[in-house]
């Protein structure tokens, strides 16, 4: 198994990340986690509030502390053996660089969205260049409008491969060059996720070329406010 955990945005300032991965490896009864990512790049209101608002439902962000503040930090976690690997998690491939370039420790993965939809080429390449694992989410569009998974030219290659359009998506991750995350509550689709085999080249040429839509379900990285939200309603 490798146990990766995450700092939330309420805990980025110095004197709080040490006492949240903390918390978490006491919850997961752990001495140590094999990755520790930082959430989001947005810090929240330092304090116990989780999704800390003002009177008008906006989110209180602290301007107080930097990323690099927060990296530092875990940098010094790693130093005291509580986290094997750190990373970053809904940044821009300039987030990702001003990190990259100044860290002692440098992250070991960027985990974004991503997915045909949504292709990151240029963060992949500079992940790979660096020797990042870009991890991505949202590997089948996270069951959102428009459908990823009924995408016409993801279906045609599912017929033509005899395989279906999620473990069509999987592949072309896998292929890419990315780690992936994907999640199912159902058995039927958790088994078939796992049975994903290589797809010739030339489909995996019509995905990154042929499919022009672009769509981020996750509008965390624009507006620093977490989850996915109803298209029409944020970014
Ligand atoms: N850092 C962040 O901001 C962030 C944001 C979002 C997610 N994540 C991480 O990424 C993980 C995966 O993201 P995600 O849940 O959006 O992944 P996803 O794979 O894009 O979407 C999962 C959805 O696809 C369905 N599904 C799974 N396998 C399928 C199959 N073979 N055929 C048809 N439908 C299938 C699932 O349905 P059922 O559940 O009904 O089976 C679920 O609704 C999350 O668990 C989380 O750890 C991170």
């Amino acid at each position: 198994m490798f146990i990766s955990t995450k700092l939330w945005n309420n805990n980025h300032r110095p004197e709080r990340a040490k006492p949240a991965l903390e918390a978490s490896l006491k919850k997961l009864q752990l001495d140590y986690v094999d990755l520790h990512l930082i959430h989001t790049p947005f810090p929240f209101q330092p304090g116990d509030e989780q999704d800390p608002r003002d009177a008008n439902g906006n989110v209180i962000y602290d301007k107080g502390v930097t990323l690099l503040d927060t990296w530092r930090t875990l940098e010094g976690l790693v130093d005291e053996g509580k986290c094997k690997a750190i990373g970053l998690s809904d940044v821009s491939l300039e987030q990702a660089r001003d990190i990259f370039e100044v860290a002692r420790i440098k992250p070991a993965v960027v985990h974004v969205e991503s997915h045909p939809y949504l292709p990151q080429w240029d963060l992949l390449e500079y992940c790979r260049k660096n020797r990042i694992v870009l991890q991505a989410f949202a590997a089948l569009g996270h069951s959102s409008e428009p459908k990823l998974l009924e995408d016409p030219v993801i279906t045609a290659i599912a017929k033509r491969v005899n395989k279906t359009p999620a473990q069509v998506l999987l592949a072309w991750a896998i292929q890419r060059g990315t780690a992936l995350l994907t999640t199912s509550t159902t058995p039927s689709w958790i088994k078939e996720n796992f049975d994903v085999s290589t797809l010739p080249q030339d489909a995996m040429r019509e995905i990154s070329e042929g499919i022009k839509s672009r769509v981020r379900f996750n509008a965390v990285v624009e507006t620093g406010v977490p989850g996915f939200i109803p298209r029409g309603q944020g970014g």
